[in-house]
């Protein structure tokens, strides 16, 4: 497949997601009362958390939300990508940062301090890339299996971490925790 075709695939999933997503996210009641002020900024304060179901997320598969006007993706991890993060040698980062922002600034990118578990199933990142902020393609693209972003040629792992390309950082990890088994709260 080419990066055109590959390309426009991802781009119709995104659309997908992101349409499918807003359905599943259910924004915290509490912050409801807050849109009837109307002020300019209760439509983001609404938004700056939310919960999204991905109890569908099959593995090997990720969706894409919407959260704060930008993508978020979630992705369900094979044990292969786990693998395959998990055997990078740190040295090798071009951002041996984990940009994660349920930790405290400085951890280093191994793959643990960017999967939402501790087995690695689940990694939640910003959909958004570091360099000029397109947003990459999925799925295993790239060269190194995991985001491809085919602005200028930024090539992300399957932790999200960048490896070659012109972006300076890995891709960030928004604050996010499981509230229930099948329940990711962002923010
Ligand atoms: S915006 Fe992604 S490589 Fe430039």
């Amino acid at each position: 497949m080419s990066h055109a075709d590959d390309h426009e695939g991802t781009r119709r999933d995104f659309l997908y997601f992101a349409t499918a997503g807003t359905g599943a996210v259910v924004t915290g009641a509490a912050v409801w009362p807050l849109v009837n002020q109307m002020n300019p900024s209760a439509d983001v304060l609404a938004l700056s958390s939310i919960r999204v179901d991905v109890s569908g997320v099959e593995v090997g598969t990720q969706i894409t939300v919407l959260w704060l006007g930008k993508p978020v993706f979630i992705r369900r991890r094979t044990q292969e990508e786990i693998d395959e993060a998990r055997a990078v040698n740190l040295e090798d980062l071009v951002d041996n940062n984990a940009r994660n922002d349920n930790l405290p600034v400085g951890d280093d990118g191994a793959d643990q301090n960017r999967a939402m578990d501790e087995a690695g199933e689940w990694l939640v990142m910003m959909g958004v890339c570091t360099h000029l902020g397109c947003v990459p393609l999925g799925d295993g693209a790239g060269d190194y299996d995991g985001w491809f972003c085919p602005c200028h040629g930024s090539h992300y792992d399957t932790s999200g971490r960048i490896r070659k390309g012109p972006a300076p950082a890995n891709l960030p990890v928004p604050v996010a925790v499981f509230e229930d088994e099948t329940t990711i709260k962002l923010g």
